[in-house]
């Protein structure tokens, strides 16, 4: 096999904290990789004016495989007041990086595990009877990572031209006496081939993984274009896998039944806004930012990054407090992706018995409030976690 080159982008904050983390679970492991930095995030903003600089994208394109810790954005105010003097009066703006990022390598087919592991405190619990069962959540979310509410095409003040476009709907006559100052419009568009392609992936993780079934989250009731074609390609996509059952649920009943009974989902099914939703909700069940993991998956480029940010507040602890674990299962995805599954197998066994053991939990396991005290009550460093980790692989 010949020898990855890992393009490592470990942002800002915490995310500078958590990537070397990975890092080290990776090399015990054994995976033989080279390793190349590169810049993204707030830095990059304020010194270059570019959160996202050519080289890293140069970077992507060359190797292809990214791993990602997380960013800082801040908003369009303080974009603009903390720009490097020689930057300022350029008429720069800002954008998100991970969104550009998403867009322009394509990431369209964004994964989303979300699986409790045994005695993990965190994990959601159910009143029976006097007692309480803890069901075991084991739920992939198949988020479209490009379009829908997140495509960008949107307006306060729609020029003219789209707005006589628009007015060609009956139902713009609602807005007929608003003035176009007073309108901010933000468009959910899906592509018919973007939804097959995600449909089919979904699919196909549910065959290769044995899940039973596939859940399109939409709302084809009332958003009835863009969540309806969700809904009719992956009706057509299904006929392929006739081993797998096709449900289809509402994004608002879906919130709901997830802390009903999260145990009888497989793999869901939305769109961009819908599965972002959807995954954040379901990563709540199973111990929530410290354990939830993520792939951008394009043709040619994947990102793999925990879902969390860059958790400012804790970037200047010493020790850290934050936990590893979101970033190392993101390795671990990665690992899966370029076909050393066998190695993420056994990271995951080794975080699984760490969690079960429950002699090193960071301060979020323990539902302590993040700060430097968190140690007199039992927290481990950020380091400790890793080195348990490491110690049972
Ligand atoms: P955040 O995810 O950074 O932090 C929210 C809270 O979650 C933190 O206060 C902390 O209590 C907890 N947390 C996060 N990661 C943790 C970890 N590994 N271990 C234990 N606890 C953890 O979100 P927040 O505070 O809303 O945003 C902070 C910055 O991060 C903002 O600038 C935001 O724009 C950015 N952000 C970046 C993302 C990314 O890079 N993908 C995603 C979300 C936010
Ligand atoms: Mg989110």
């Amino acid at each position: 096999m010949t020898k990855r080159t890992v393009v490592v982008m470990s942002g800002d904050g915490i995310g500078k904290t958590v990537m070397p983390e990975a890092l080290r679970v990776l090399e015990a492991i054994g995976f033989d990789a080279d390793y190349v930095e590169a810049g993204i995030g707030w830095k990059h903003w304020v010194e270059e004016g570019d959160p996202l600089p050519p080289r890293t994208i140069e970077l992507l394109e060359e190797h292809r495989l990214g791993l990602f810790g997380a960013i800082t954005s801040k908003t369009k105010t303080k974009a603009a007041q903390e720009l490097a003097p020689h930057l300022k009066d350029k008429g720069l703006t800002y954008y998100s990086p991970i969104v550009r990022m998403r867009q322009h390598f394509d990431l369209d087919i964004c994964v989303r595990p979300c699986r409790s592991f045994a005695n993990n405190p965190l994990n959601f619990i159910r009143r029976k009877g006097e007692g309480f069962e803890e069901p075991q959540v084991d739920v992939v979310i198949f988020r479209q990572n490009t379009e829908g509410l997140y495509c960008g095409v949107e307006w306060t003040n729609p020029p003219e031209g789209v707005r006589t476009a628009l007015e060609t709907h009956a139902k713009m006559k609602a807005f007929g006496q608003v003035a176009s100052e007073d309108l901010a419009i933000s468009l959910r568009i899906f592509s018919r081939p973007a939804c097959q392609r995600i449909a089919r992936e979904a699919f196909e993780y549910a065959r290769k993984h044995g899940y039973r079934s596939v859940t399109v989250c939409e709302k084809p009731n009332v958003i009835r274009e863009t969540s309806g074609m969700m809904e009719e390609v992956a009706r057509q996509v299904s006929a392929d896998y006739p081993e797998i059952q096709l449900w289809s649920t509402n994004i608002d009943a879906q919130m709901m039944w997830l802390t009903k009974n999260p145990e009888d989902y497989g793999v869901i099914l939305s769109g961009n806004m819908f599965g972002d939703i959807v995954s954040d909700g379901f990563a709540g069940l199973v111990g929530g930012l410290g354990f939830a993991c993520s792939a951008n998956m394009g043709k040619r480029v994947a990102v793999f990054e925990p879902t969390h940010g860059s958790a400012p507040k804790y970037e200047k602890l010493d020790p850290s407090i934050v936990n590893p674990i979101a970033m190392i299962l993101s390795a671990c995805m990665m690992l899966d992706h370029i076909g050393q599954g066998e190695k993420a197998a056994r990271i995951k066994e080794a975080i699984a018995a760490v969690v079960a053991e429950g002699k090193v939990r960071t301060y979020d396991m323990l539902r302590l409030t993040g700060g430097p005290r968190v140690f007199e009550h039992g927290a481990a460093t950020t380091q400790q976690m890793t080195d348990a980790i490491i110690a049972n692989l």
